[in-house]
């Protein structure tokens, strides 16, 4: 159930583990409640930072002394309960030792590797000599490598164990947020079965689940409706659901999209006009309310619509009537009007340039439809649909993606909604041509990157430590604020640290929120 190969690419932990690299050379492990050596096999010829590491556990002999090594220490910071323990690796290098626990729960523990204390450091270094030449390393080798090894400084310890310390705080968050993803998904599972009532729509997330609700209430209504949401969250779907789950649906459903025209043409596009009513009109035409008569109607955009064009929309609604270009009398129609913006209508009123009476009289029940960011355990419906999709398409075997790509997938925000998923998905079952795996390495670049650039990247590597941890700490901080939505109960707890300490650092750093969204 504990995925560690995902923790190590976690970009918090990499970037730890770059720190502690870079400054003191040292290696971090993970290891499990049993004490078992995680994210690096025996036989695996790893390539390890730390000269001696590389060396030792590289061979058999010293992996096993390694292994030991890690079973032992691990088997003691449990039994112990400590916070956190330094322990000597038998051939003479020092290692700190974390626990990892979820709910009181020991899972394992983090263990960075491979430095010397800053007293007796040549008797230290003598010992490893020593060590790694009876283990049968050859002694330019071994004196090269010994050379690399740092010692840590007494004035850098504090900062030491808590860069570790943070290693294993991060893997509980990330444990804890995987966790409550995967139940949130299991139980809506169970609620909802394997069926969706709204069939050409996916999604079993809270917030689907309370659009289906609204639905299935105002589906039989006759008001009209106005469906509000970012670009390709699925309006015009929306609109397709209503009418074909309402007794209308077996009239007609006429679509319009109001920014398509100038003026004239939607004029006499939605209205019609009567023969000679102007230049180029040889004939009557019937307008699209006209044709819409007993079905619904759909007038997509409607926030791009001109002053003149909403009064003679309002008419519509609040009469029924219209007058064709070119007519005298009025008709009368009944039609179901649904209509759809991605534009923030109530502020175009305020400032004057959408008609208040129209928005009142459209907006009598309001949809709107949440964004895809905001309803990410829909994400792998959704990913499997468009597979589906595209395979049926192009009769060919339903590709597979591998977990690094879905994980991907899952973290970027999705400004362009369900429409950006689509289009992703089709362009991978393209480029994977006969391949049936999609990996990560495929995904778009803006995908690929999306958590690098986000995070915490500004860490600096060189320079002052003390400085870059209180860089690394602000930037943790920053980041986990913009996470939680300002929640600071929930990201002291997620830090493990005391609230009025998060907003002393919150102070300290000047993370407010209106200074910290100014960034
Ligand atoms: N919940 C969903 N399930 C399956 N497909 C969806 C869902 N929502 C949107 N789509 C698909 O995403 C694409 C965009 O949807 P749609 O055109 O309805 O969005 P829109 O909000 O009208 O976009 P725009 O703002 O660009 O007009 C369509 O191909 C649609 O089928
Ligand atoms: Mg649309």
């Amino acid at each position: 159930m504990f995925n560690w190969k995902e923790f190590e690419h976690l970009h918090v932990v990499r970037k730890l583990k770059e720190i502690l690299i870079h400054w003191w050379n040292v290696e971090v492990f993970f290891s499990d409640d049993r004490g078992l050596l995680r994210t690096i096999e025996k036989g695996e010829e790893k390539e390890f930072a730390n000269a001696v590491c590389n060396l030792v556990i590289n061979t058999e002999r010293g992996f096993e002394s390694f292994a030991d090594f890690i079973t032992e220490t691990t088997k003691k910071i449990k039994n112990s309960g400590a916070d956190f323990t330094v322990d000597d690796w038998e051939i003479g290098l020092k290692a700190s030792i974390y626990p990892i626990y979820i709910h009181d729960e020991f899972m394992g523990s983090v263990v960075a590797v491979g430095y010397f204390h800053e007293t007796d450091l040549e008797k230290q270094r003598t010992y490893l000599k020593k060590r790694l030449i009876e283990m049968g390393l050859g002694v330019e080798d071994v004196e090269e490598a010994i050379q690399t090894i740092k010692c840590i400084k007494k004035n850098e310890v504090d900062y030491f164990h808590e860069l570790v310390g943070l290693v294993a705080e991060e893997i509980v968050t990330l444990h804890n947020e995987i966790s409550v993803r995967e139940e949130r998904i299991s139980e809506l599972n169970k609620e909802l079965g394997t069926r969706y009532k709204y069939d050409t729509m996916i999604g079993k997330s809270k917030p689907m689940q309370d659009l289906y609700s609204l639905l299935d209430k105002i589906r039989e209504s006759e008001s009209t409706v106005l469906i509000q949401g970012d670009n390709g969250t699925g309006k015009e779907l929306i609109a397709r659901a209503i009418h074909y789950n309402s007794h209308r649906k077996d009239r007609v459903f006429v679509t319009q999209n109001c920014s398509a025209f100038n003026d004239n043409l939607l004029d006499s596009e939605l209205f019609g006009h009567m023969k000679g009513s102007f230049t180029g009109a040889t004939r009557d035409k019937k307008g699209l309310f006209e044709v819409a008569n007993g079905g619904t109607f759909f007038l997509d955009e409607i926030g791009d619509m001109s002053q003149a064009m909403q009064v003679k929309i309002l008419r519509v609604l609040q009469e029924g009537t219209f007058i064709p270009v070119g007519a005298t009398e009025p008709r009368k129609v009944d039609v179901r009007v649904i209509a759809a913006t991605n534009k923030d209508l109530k502020e175009m009123v305020e400032r004057g340039e959408f008609r208040e009476d129209l928005y009142y009289r459209i907006n009598v029940i309001n949809i709107s439809v949440p964004a895809l960011r905001d309803r990410k355990e829909d994400i792998p419906l959704l990913i499997d649909y468009f597979l589906e999709k595209s395979a049926k398409e192009k009769n060919t075997k339903k590709k597979v993606l591998v977990k690094r790509a879905y994980e991907k997938l899952l973290d970027y925000n999705w400004p362009g909604n369900v429409r950006e998923l689509e289009n992703e998905i089709e362009r991978l079952s393209v480029l994977s041509g006969t391949d049936t795996k999609i990996t990560a390495d495929m995904l778009s670049p803006r995908i690929k990157t999306f958590g690098d650039a986000k995070s915490i990247q500004g860490v600096r590597v060189q320079g002052k430590l003390k400085d870059s941890l209180e860089e690394l700490e602000r930037e943790m901080i920053k980041e986990g604020l913009r996470r939680n939505s300002w929640n600071k109960s929930k990201l002291a707890k997620e830090l493990g640290i005391s609230r009025a300490g998060l907003i002393m650092k919150v102070e300290k750093f000047g993370l407010d929120k209106r200074k910290a969204n100014k960034d």
